[in-house]
C-alpha cells in the first residue's frame, strides 16, 4: 500500500479539529481536508475565533491552514480521492427508542458511512476515530461493501483518548495510540499506513497495534476506569465530611502507592464532560445486550454515584442557606465541565444551577469562555422553562460582579482566575453571613475563614 498523501476527516468537531490539525502540522507531505455538514462550524475554522477553545490550537491551526489542512462542507468531494478517511462524528447517548438513555446513537456513524460508500473511488482506510460500542467496525464494512460499486475498504479502529483543556498536549505527547485492524495481509498493511502516519511524530513503541473489537472496547474501558476512580473518590468525600477526615490528604496518601498512583484522585461536584457518562452508559448497554447483568450493574454505579454527588451539592447550598434559596442570589464561578474548555457537555454546573432555579434561587455566573446563548441552551435541555432563565438567570462578566449582593458563591469549575479573585471585596458585597461553597477545592479554605466567609467544601470534615 502507498503511503498516504491525502486524509479526509468527516466531522469538525472537539475531535476531528485539533487531532487533524496536529496530523497537518507533523506531516506536511500529506494534505488533511477536514470537512463537516454544519457550516457555521466550518466558517469558525477558517476564522480567527475557532469554534473550540483549546490552549495551543489557534497556533498549531493558524501555523498548517491553507498550507496542508483545510476546512470545507464540501463533505462528498474530499472523500472522493482521500487514501484515509477518519470518522470523527459523534456519538451521543440515544433518547428514543430501543436502549434510549444509554445505548450510542449511531446514525451519524452509519449516515458518514453511506456517504463514503455512496462517492468514494478506489481503495480505502476507513478509520473510526469516534468512541463507538464493540463490531461498529463489522457494521461499517458491511454498509460500506454493500453499497459501493469498486471501492475497496479496510475499517481500522484507532480510538481518541486526548482530554479536553489539554488535548494539543495530549496529541503531541500521548501515552499511546492504539490502532486496531483484520488480522490477515490487507488488514495489516492498512494498519501500518496509519502506523506511518503517526510515527512521523511518535515513537514506535507508543503505537499499540491489536484486533478491531479489543481497540474498539479499549477505548470504553478505558473512560470506564478513569470515571470509576473519580466517583471512588467523591464517594469517600462524603465519608470525609462526616468523619473530619480531609480528602486531598486522603488522596495524597493512597496516590503515593505506587499501584494506586496519584492522577485523576481529585474530589470535584462530579465528573461532566461528553464522554464519561455517555461511554460508560454504553458499556453497561452493551454488557445488558450480552447478558451479563452484574457486569452492567456495577458499572452502573459509577454513573449513579456521580448524580448523587451532584444532588448532594445543591442540597448542601439549600439546606445551608437556610433551607431557602427563593429570591437569593447565588453567585456561580464556572460553567463549563473543566477548565480551559469552552465545552458546557454534562458539566455539573447545569444541574446545580437547574436545581437552584427550580428552588427560586436567582444565578449570577460567570465563564471566562462559555458564551450565554449555550448556558441558556443547556438549561433548557435540562427542562428549566424559557421564562425561568429570562428572570432568574444572569451572566455577569467577573467572579466580584456575579458575587456582589448574593448569599452565596460556589465554584463549580477549577479556572485558574478564580484563585486570584478579589476576595476582600467578594466579601464586602455579598449578604451576610458570607457563603461559600468549593465544589472544586481549589481555594485557600484556612485563609477565607479568615477574611470572615463560611466556608464548605468537598470532602473536607
Ligand atoms: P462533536 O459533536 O464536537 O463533533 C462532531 C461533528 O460531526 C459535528 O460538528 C457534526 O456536524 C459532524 N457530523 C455529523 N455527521 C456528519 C456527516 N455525515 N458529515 C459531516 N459531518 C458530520 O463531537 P466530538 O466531541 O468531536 O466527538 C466526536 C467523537 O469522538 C465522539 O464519538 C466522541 O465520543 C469521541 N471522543 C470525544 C472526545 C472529546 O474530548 N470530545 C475525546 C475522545 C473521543
Ligand atoms: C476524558 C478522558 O480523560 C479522555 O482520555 C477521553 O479521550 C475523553 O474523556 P475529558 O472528558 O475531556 O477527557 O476530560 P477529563 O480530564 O477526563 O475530565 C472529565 C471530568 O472529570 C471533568 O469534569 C473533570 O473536572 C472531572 N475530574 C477529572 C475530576 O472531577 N477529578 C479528577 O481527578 C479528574
Amino acid at each position: 500500500m502507498k503511503s498516504p498523501t491525502k486524509i479526509c476527516c468527516i466531522g469538525a468537531g472537539y475531535v476531528g479539529g485539533p487531532t487533524m490539525a496536529m496530523i497537518a502540522s507533523k506531516c506536511p507531505d500529506i494534505r488533511v481536508d477536514v470537512v463537516d455538514l454544519n457550516a457555521e462550524r466550518i466558517a469558525g475554522w477558517n476564522s480567527e475565533e475557532l469554534p473550540v477553545y483549546e490552549p495551543g490550537l489557534y497556533e498549531i491551526v493558524s501555523e498548517a491552514r491553507g498550507k496542508n489542512l483545510f476546512f470545507s462542507t464540501d463533505v462528498e468531494e474530499h472523500i472522493v480521492d482521500a487514501d484515509i478517511i477518519f470518522v470523527a462524528v459523534g456519538t451521543p447517548t440515544k433518547t428514543y427508542g430501543m436502549g434510549a438513555g444509554r445505548a450510542a446513537d449511531l446514525c451519524y456513524i452509519e449516515g458518514a458511512a453511506r456517504m463514503i460508500a455512496k462517492v468514494a473511488k478506489g481503495p480505502k482506510i476507513i478509520v473510526e476515530k469516534s468512541t463507538i460500542p464493540v463490531r461498529t467496525a463489522e457494521a461499517m464494512r458491511t454498509i460500506l461493501s454493500a453499497n459501493s460499486g469498486d471501492g475497496e475498504f479496510q475499517v481500522l479502529s484507532n480510538p481518541e483518548f486526548l482530554a479536553e483543556g489539554t488535548a494539543i498536549s495530549d496529541l503531541q505527547n500521548p501515552d499511546r495510540i492504539l490502532i486496531g485492524g483484520e488480522r490477515n495481509p490487507k488488514g495489516d498493511a492498512a494498519v501500518e499506513a496509519l502506523v506511518s502516519v503517526y510515527n512521523q511524530w511518535i515513537p514506535r513503541e507508543r503505537i499499540l497495534t491489536t484486533n478491531l473489537w479489543s481497540s474498539e472496547l479499549s477505548k470504553l474501558v478505558a473512560n470506564a476506569f478513569l470515571a470509576q476512580r473519580i466517583s471512588s473518590i467523591n464517594s469517600i468525600s462524603a465519608l470525609c465530611e462526616a468523619t473530619g477526615a480531609d480528602i486531598d490528604e486522603v488522596a495524597r496518601a493512597i496516590g503515593t502507592d505506587s499501584r494506586i498512583g496519584p492522577k485523576f484522585l481529585k474530589a470535584s461536584v462530579g465528573f461532566g464532560g461528553s464522554c464519561f457518562q455517555k461511554d460508560i452508559l454504553n458499556l453497561v448497554y452493551l454488557c445488558e445486550h450480552f447478558g451479563l447483568p452484574e457486569v452492567s450493574a456495577y458499572w452502573e454505579s459509577v454513573v449513579k454515584m456521580n448524580d448523587w454527588q451532584k444532588e448532594r451539592f445543591s442540597t448542601k447550598i439549600v439546606k445551608t442557606l437556610f433551607n431557602t434559596v427563593r429570591g437569593k442570589r447565588i453567585a456561580i464561578w464556572g460553567f463549563a465541565f473543566k477548565k480551559d474548555t469552552n465545552d458546557t457537555r454534562e458539566s455539573a454546573s447545569i444541574y446545580i444551577c437547574r436545581d437552584l432555579l427550580m428552588e427560586g434561587a436567582n444565578i449570577a455566573v460567570y465563564d471566562p469562555q462559555v458564551p450565554e446563548s449555550l448556558m441558556h441552551a443547556d438549561l433548557r435541555y435540562v427542562g428549566v422553562p424559557q421564562e425561568t432563565i429570562d428572570q432568574q438567570f444572569t451572566v455577569c462578566n467577573s467572579c466580584e460582579e456575579a458575587a456582589d449582593q448574593s448569599h452565596g458563591v460556589a465554584v463549580l469549575t477549577e479556572w485558574d482566575e478564580f484563585k486570584e479573585a478579589d476576595f476582600s471585596k467578594v466579601y464586602e458585597n455579598m449578604f451576610k453571613p458570607a457563603f461559600l461553597f468549593d465544589g472544586r477545592d481549589i481555594l485557600d479554605h484556612d485563609g477565607l475563614r479568615d477574611q470572615g466567609f463560611d466556608v464548605y467544601a468537598i470532602g473536607k470534615g
